[in-house]
């Protein structure tokens, strides 16, 4: 387990081991985990400390878009699937991170550096086409706008 468990014990004391609870100690679990995502071996652990099903917490985990159950790069890309970024150019910018990053969505990069993910409208609608990386929302992208935000996080020096 790549979290550590006395920090996972902590977090379950914290909310009282509490099923009304469970998406904010999954959420604090997995912020515990570099891969940001809760391991099956950790599904595991907290659903027989907190005496329930592990497919309940798979079912948390699935419904809430913030979970993952699988490691995600460093970088963790979510573009916006929702209305009315689907009809300003979505396609577009999805195509072109696909070719930028060489992954399709849904993928990690070999070297852990990214991960492509559609999301649900996150309120940038203003901005569409927009997408998160991490938390910092990237809006109005154009192909080159792509280009440039991936060359950044990739560090290169040269664009
Ligand atoms: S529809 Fe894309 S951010 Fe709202």
């Amino acid at each position: 387990m790549t979290a550590d468990i006395f920090d996972v014990n902590k977090i379950l004391k914290k909310y009282e081991y509490k099923d009304s609870s469970l998406i904010p100690i999954l959420q604090e679990v997995q912020k515990l985990n570099e891969e940001k995502y809760i391991s099956e071996e950790m599904a595991k652990y907290i659903a027989a400390e907190m005496k329930i099903s592990k497919t309940r917490i798979y079912e948390v985990i699935t419904f809430f878009s913030a979970l993952n159950d699988k490691p995600k790069g460093k970088y963790f890309i979510q573009l916006c699937n929702s209305t009315v970024c689907e009809i300003t150019d979505k396609d577009l910018i999805e195509n072109a991170l696909v070719s930028e990053l060489g992954i399709q969505v849904g993928e990690t990069s070999q070297d852990k550096m990214f991960t492509l993910e559609y999301t649900p409208c996150f309120g940038a609608c203003d901005v569409s086409p927009a997408m998160r990386v991490n938390k910092v929302v990237y809006g109005n992208l154009t192909e080159s706008k792509i280009k440039s935000i991936v060359s950044k996080l990739r560090g290169d020096t040269h664009e």
